[in-house]
């Protein structure tokens, strides 16, 4: 079936068969450009200021210009969230550097080009949340600058590749020994008790959901640390998550061919899972306009 749901580009909302860019746009021909994924539940963005903070500082960090306000961004994103016919979205929005001759460096005056689109979102199927996932492992081999959420992803799309082939849901990087993130996600251990995740740095994406999950653990008195973690340890950890937009928190039970714990999503996740749903509630319930901490 065709899409019907209109897409967002470069200030109009049209029918997606109508959306087109110059084949010379950079986005196309260098990856140039960064982008974000929002979820929505009920119609009501989650931590949309934190993605924009995210937006502004990838465009920053890549010499891009911000071709809109704070306001204006948020009101582009509501037409295209009222636009859509289904209630729970995953809002995806690009931004690249624009239209120019093809040469690695770039003009300074070009227009960057701006596209939008919702696609109904897949939260984890309960069964999913239930017994948890598999994943595999692999060197973290992409470049130093995964703090930039950018759409150059050939590096993220041949390691998730890994973990499709062998039937898992993510695939778990390690660079000089030290674990890093997913090839889509933040990645968080528990060992007897303690919440540990590696600190933000050039070598991962400041996660959105990773800060949530952060905020909830201290909130509830959860033992939680940013440090390096190595590779050793997270193959001891008694609970191994990821997190992501999309995943939100989910346990991977199976890394490498071999159980985690004792193999089943452990108390740990089992409490921060409940707390990132109540607080999803929390926030669909607020309503759509309002900014809500923890
Ligand atoms: C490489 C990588 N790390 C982490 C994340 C998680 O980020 P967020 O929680 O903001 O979705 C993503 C999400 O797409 C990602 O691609």
């Amino acid at each position: 079936m065709a899409e019907v749901n209109p897409v967002f580009l470069n200030g109009k909302l049209l029918p997606i068969e109508q959306a087109s860019v110059s084949v010379l746009d950079r986005g196309f021909i260098f990856g140039d450009g960064v982008y974000e994924l929002v979820p929505v539940y009920s119609r009501v963005p989650f931590r949309l200021d934190e993605h924009l903070t995210r937006l502004e500082r990838s465009l920053g960090e890549a010499k891009i210009r911000n071709p809109y306000s704070r306001a204006q961004w948020r009101s582009n994103i509501y037409q295209v969230i009222d636009a859509q016919t289904f209630d729970d979205q995953g809002v995806y929005f690009q931004v690249t550097r624009g239209v120019a001759k093809r040469d690695h460096a770039f003009p300074k005056s070009l227009e960057p080009t701006v596209f939008m689109m919702a696609n109904p979102l897949v939260s984890p199927p309960q069964a999913q949340v239930d017994k948890g996932g598999a994943a595999v492992s692999a060197t973290d081999n992409r470049w130093l600058r995964c703090d930039i959420k950018s759409i150059s992803l050939i590096g993220n799309c041949l390691l998730r590749q890994m973990s499709a082939e062998a039937g898992a849901v993510e695939t778990i990087l390690f660079r000089d020994g030290k674990l890093t993130e997913a090839s889509a996600s933040n990645v968080f251990i528990v060992k007897r008790g303690v919440i540990q995740s590696p600190p933000k740095s050039n070598l991962i994406l400041p996660g959105i959901t990773y800060d949530v999950v952060s905020e909830l653990a201290r909130a509830n008195n959860l033992p939680i640390e940013f440090r390096d973690v190595s590779e050793a340890e997270v193959r001891a950890a008694d609970e191994i998550w990821v997190t992501s937009s999309s995943k939100e928190v989910l346990a991977i039970v199976e890394l490498d061919g071999k159980r985690v714990g004792d193999g089943r999503p452990g108390p740990v996740f089992r409490r921060m899972h409940q707390l990132y749903q109540e607080f999803k509630q929390k926030v669909m319930r607020a309503g759509k306009r309002e900014a809500l901490q923890v």
